[in-house]
């Protein structure tokens, strides 16, 4: 597991934070979090929750210092054995390993000599109280001819600098979880009928994840029928689908450590119905001009205004907004029907680090990203204006897509999403 590559990661790092040293918790078993800190994982590939990373340069050599927590006899019995700290030792390739109950004690040993500490807080305040600490008693040291971290440095925008163009080893993760992802949705839109509950989808999606390896979901899995379909972070998975619902399914596996996030909507009885069809039609159409777009050198919020563009002049095209497109959108008319951003960067978090913007400056498309375009409307009846027979739809459309060196791959491009092949493939064992 100690590849080469985490030694790159964290050889990188160590050039981003001269005279520094940075702090990154693996987080805490207890919290009920369902994956370690995904900066943790990145510099270090240990996939283990209770363990401190300290990476410095604030000596002649740059140094992997872990704090780890071996498991005592109770815990060996209820939860089974940790690595013990020489196993961890060899796992990891840290110079140094200390039992986990010596933090402190070891924070201002290597503090001491650094200029800036890089560390993100209110994560842990438990740890924020000791890693200030830690620092203040340093600083105060007016006796003595101590250096300390006199500047508190943000990790996570050194992290985004390194994890927002992903590795060849990164990229062949989320084909992965794509892949699997992909079969998800060939037994979902299968399986998925009038009189089965959603929870029965969501059970066989996680059946599938787990028995091809992974480690779950990326997310909570959404499966949204009927007007189930316009509530967009919709977890309860419990409404038994009637004949003529749509099912909205956003659904994505974790595959060593990466994840997919796709979302699909398709006809449950096989066949859209007409205000159904536009609905669906006006989304893919903003999808893929907006993915037509994607390529280096392109602003990346350029595609949430495009999606925005296009969805509102289908908006009024449907008579479900009535103006000229431009006041429209000067008046944000549209989030009445589409309340969310167009997409998000993935990687080792499903909203992975990056964005629009960059400290203020505007971000571009770069070789090597990955992002989500994933545009929606969703029409609630009692919004003004809303002709009732595109009451209670709701429709999203989300690819992953690869930035490349000419423009993008869309790597969920085997999930279908045109009516016509939706129709065919759902013809298939219904009446
Ligand atoms: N499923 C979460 C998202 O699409 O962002
Ligand atoms: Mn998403
Ligand atoms: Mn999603």
């Amino acid at each position: 597991m100690q590849t080469t590559q985490f030694k790159n990661r964290r050889k990188q790092f160590f050039c981003e934070i001269p005279h520094g040293v940075a702090i990154i918790p693996a987080g805490s078993a207890a919290e009920n979090r369902l994956y370690p800190n995904s900066d943790f994982i990145y510099l270090t590939g240990l996939e283990e929750f209770d363990c401190v990373a300290l990476l410095s340069t604030a000596r002649k050599k740059p140094q992997y210092i872990l704090f780890w927590k071996e498991s005592d006899e109770k815990q060996k019995i209820w939860e089974g054995a940790r690595m013990t700290i020489k196993e961890v030792k060899e796992a990891s390739g840290a110079d140094r390993v200390f039992p986990l109950d010596k933090l402190t004690q070891q924070l201002a040993e290597y503090f001491t000599g650094a200029e800036t500490l890089y560390y993100t807080l209110n994560i842990d305040q438990n740890l924020d109280r000791l890693v200030l600490q830690s620092r203040d008693s340093l600083l105060k040291q007016k006796y003595m001819p101590t250096i300390a971290p006199a500047t508190i440095g943000e990790l996570g925008l050194v992290m985004e600098k390194l994890r927002v163009h992903k590795e060849k080893e990164e990229i062949a993760a989320i084909r992965q979880a794509v892949d699997i992802t992909a079969e998800a949705y060939a037994r979902a839109m299968r399986e998925a009928k009038p009189g089965v509950y959603e929870y029965e989808i969501e059970a066989l999606v996680s059946y599938v994840f787990r028995r091809a390896g992974c480690l779950g979901s990326s997310f909570p899995p959404i499966v949204a029928s009927g007007a189930n379909a316009t509530v967009l972070h919709y977890k309860h998975n419990n409404r038994r689908m009637a004949q003529g619902d749509l099912l909205l399914l956003d659904v994505g596996a974790k595959y060593h450590n990466y994840c997919a996030d796709v979302t699909r909507t398709w006809p449950l009885s096989g066949k859209f119905t007409p205000p159904q069809k536009a609905v669906y039609q006006a989304v893919l159409a903003a999808q893929k001009a907006v993915i037509a777009q994607i390529k280096p050198g392109v602003e990346v919020q350029a595609f949430h205004h495009q999606a925005i563009f296009l969805l509102t002049t289908s908006l009024v095209e449907l008579g479900l907004l009535q103006g000229k497109v431009d006041e429209l959108i000067e008046q944000k008319a549209y989030e009445k029907f589409y309340m969310h951003k167009t997409g998000h960067f993935l990687g080792i978090d499903v909203h992975d680090l990056g964005g629009f913007f960059l400290q203020g400056n505007t971000r571009r498309f770069e070789p090597g990203m990955v992002v989500t375009v994933e545009p929606g409307l969703y029409i609630r009846p009692g919004t003004e204006g809303v002709p009732p027979q595109f009451a209670w739809i709701g429709v999203r459309i989300e690819d992953d897509i690869l930035v490349t060196a000419e423009g993008c791959e869309v790597l969920t491009d085997k999930i279908p999403k045109e009516v016509e092949a939706l129709e065919e493939l759902l013809a298939c064992g219904r009446v």
